[in-house]
């Protein structure tokens, strides 16, 4: 039915699948990535400023994301000459806060019929009708939404955040707990109580000597930047 408005994905579905051209091929997303993680994230346009910030800022990080086990894919409602010559220009013209000659090796999508970005919930008419606002979607490696991120045209996004969150949600699979407000690999992680906190695994028996308990319901236990670390990527 025309005009029908689709549910937008949430935390804990599916990745919607789609098949798209990007400056890199053509990509059946999640399906060609499954086994990583992913971060597919929209952008309002091509040559235009806060894009140009994030995409350099985004470049000069793929190998963390790479080392993580986690393929980039960016997404505009532009087309595929343009995100080619914004991309050059990007390389070949733009030297921004300590960085130049930055190549975009991730794909980008083209997407001027705006239907994956539709699909995604990326056209939020009360932000702008024909432009993608800066959503940030983490994959996991079973194909499962993660965490969703929304910011407005006019603000360019954290990329330490968005590093920071794929490293939590890798430490929340690989060691059953939870994170606290500001979490970094080597401070506290939280051991939920039965049945809390989305967490598949407890408080276990015999783990006791291990907790530091603030209360019955807040209990954290320590594990070092070494342990998380050698586990990321996997
Ligand atoms: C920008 O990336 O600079 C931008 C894009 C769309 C609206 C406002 C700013």
């Amino acid at each position: 039915m025309e005009n029908q408005v689709k549910a937008m994905p949430r935390i804990g579905d599916l990745a919607p699948e789609f098949k798209a051209v990007t400056t890199q091929g053509e990509i059946n997303f999640p399906s060609d990535y499954t086994g990583k993680w992913k971060i597919l994230f929209s952008h309002p346009a091509d040559f235009t400023p806060v894009c140009t910030s994030e995409f350099m800022t985004f470049a000069s990080m793929q190998a963390d994301f790479e080392k993580l086990n986690c393929q980039l894919v960016g997404l505009s409602v532009d087309g595929l000459h343009s995100h080619i010559a914004w991309l050059r220009t990007i390389h070949d013209k733009i030297d921004w806060n300590g960085l130049k000659n930055m190549e975009v090796k991730f794909p980008l999508i083209v997407d001027i019929t705006m239907e994956v970005a539709n699909l995604y919930g990326m056209i939020q008419p009360g932000e702008s009708n024909t432009s993608a606002v800066r959503a940030v979607f983490f994959v996991d490696p079973s194909n499962r939404i993660r965490t969703i991120m929304y910011y407005p045209l006019s603000l360019g996004r954290n990329f330490d955040e968005i590093k920071r969150v794929l490293i939590g949600l890798q430490t929340v699979d690989n060691f059953g707990v939870a994170l606290p407000a500001d979490w970094r690999p080597g401070k506290e992680v939280i051991v939920p109580p039965a049945g809390s906190c989305g967490v598949a695994k407890s408080r276990m028996e015999g783990e006791e000597k291990d907790l530091h308990c603030y209360d019955w319901f807040f209990c954290t236990k320590q594990i070092s930047k070494e342990e998380v670390e050698a586990k990321l990527g996997k």
